[in-house]
């Protein structure tokens, strides 16, 4: 790689992976001084497009050798960031494949983990959690998933998913979740665990999918024993909240913050199974499942689709830059 100095001004001597498609918004430490800076990817060039960009410049062309350095070095630390075909520069990973995704490298004795999350049916119309205009954009999830919120103001927490069932009912799975379903018909070796509570898997047809989070279409007691059951009314809010028959409300079968994921047991006997971890469409924020990429990578390859770098980038062998629904099929083709 060639040294990291400035060049004609703003751009940097950084060829880029063509599917790098993000800005990011950094700040750049030059000295004493700290810089708000916008990085974006124009062609193959890594482009600064901050306004303040001149005035960058100048204080690189005056700042002492170390303080250049160490800027250098922490351009070097967000191309870490930025992206996984960057990270290709410091001659550690091979670029993702520029337009046409090659088929994923799947031999017979592999097992296959995927974790999806709301980025995989973002193009069925269901907001994601923290995305711009992301629900809790719009909702504080203190208000309407935690057991808190179900004590203090129950209705709230019904109607709130009573919304979401009725967005999730007009639903379609895209081709990220077909892409998904006819993999796992040609591998028997595939867990799908989801943080989704839709049931887009299962519309486009995926015969095993694990709810790790719950799931919008089921209800359960608060308080017996009644396994969770199938509850596919809509709800119309303001409507009533059903009680049991022992007498108790029924609340959704999902799991809130501060309540421990479904089925935790037959995810770790899967992640310690697998060869191939796969995450899509997750920002790596929320544990557990945040961590099951590092807990894989032990022993498996890792990998990331979604059109941003998550939290957790660092675990992933590779990046898949872009919408899971124009990704995954060329992924999954069969070879
Ligand atoms: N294809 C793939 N990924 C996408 C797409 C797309 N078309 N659109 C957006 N994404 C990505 C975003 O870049 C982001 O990284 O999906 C991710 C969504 O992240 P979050 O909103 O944080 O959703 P998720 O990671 O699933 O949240 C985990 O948090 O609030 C809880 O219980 C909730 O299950 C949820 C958990």
């Amino acid at each position: 790689m060639s040294a990291c100095t400035w060049e004609s001004g703003s751009l940097l001597p950084l060829s880029l992976g063509p599917s790098v498609c993000t800005t990011r918004s950094v700040e750049l430490r030059l000295g004493a001084a700290c810089r708000p800076v916008v990085l974006a990817k124009d062609k193959n060039k890594l482009v600064i497009l901050s306004e303040a960009k001149d005035l960058i410049v100048q204080s690189f062309a005056k700042a002492s050798p170390s303080s250049r350095a160490k800027c250098v070095a922490s351009l070097r630390l967000l191309a870490y960031h930025l992206s996984t075909p960057l990270r290709s520069l410091c001659g550690k990973f091979s670029p993702s494949p520029p337009m046409n995704t090659q088929p994923l490298a799947i031999s017979p004795t592999d097992r296959l983990f995927l974790l999806t999350g709301a980025g995989v049916s973002a193009e069925s119309g269901i907001p994601t959690f923290r995305d711009s205009n992301g629900l809790w954009c719009n909702y504080r999830f203190e208000d309407v998933a935690t057991p808190t919120a179900w004590r203090r103001d129950p209705q709230l927490v019904w109607d709130f998913y009573s919304m979401r069932r009725r967005d999730a009912a007009h639903a379609k799975p895209n081709p990220a979740h077909q892409a998904i379903a006819a993999l796992q018909h040609r591998l028997d070796r595939l867990f799908l665990c989801t943080q989704n509570i839709d049931n887009l898997h299962e519309l486009a047809g995926s015969p095993r999918v694990l709810h790790m989070h719950g799931e919008l279409f089921k209800s359960r007691c608060e308080s017996c024993t009644r396994p969770p059951f199938d509850d596919a009314q809509l709800y119309q809010p303001p409507a009533a909240i059903p009680r049991c028959e022992c007498g108790s409300q029924i609340r959704p079968h999902i799991c809130w913050f501060g309540e421990v994921p479904y089925d935790l047991d037959e995810i770790y006997a899967a992640l310690d199974a697998c060869t191939i971890f796969l995450a899509i469409g997750t920002s790596g924020t929320v544990e557990p499942a945040a961590s099951f990429a590092a807990h894989a990578a032990r022993r498996a390859r890792t990998y990331y689709v979604g059109p941003e770098p998550p939290v957790n980038l660092r675990v992933f062998q590779q990046c898949f830059l872009g919408k899971a629904g124009q990704i995954l099929p060329d992924l999954f083709a069969a070879p």
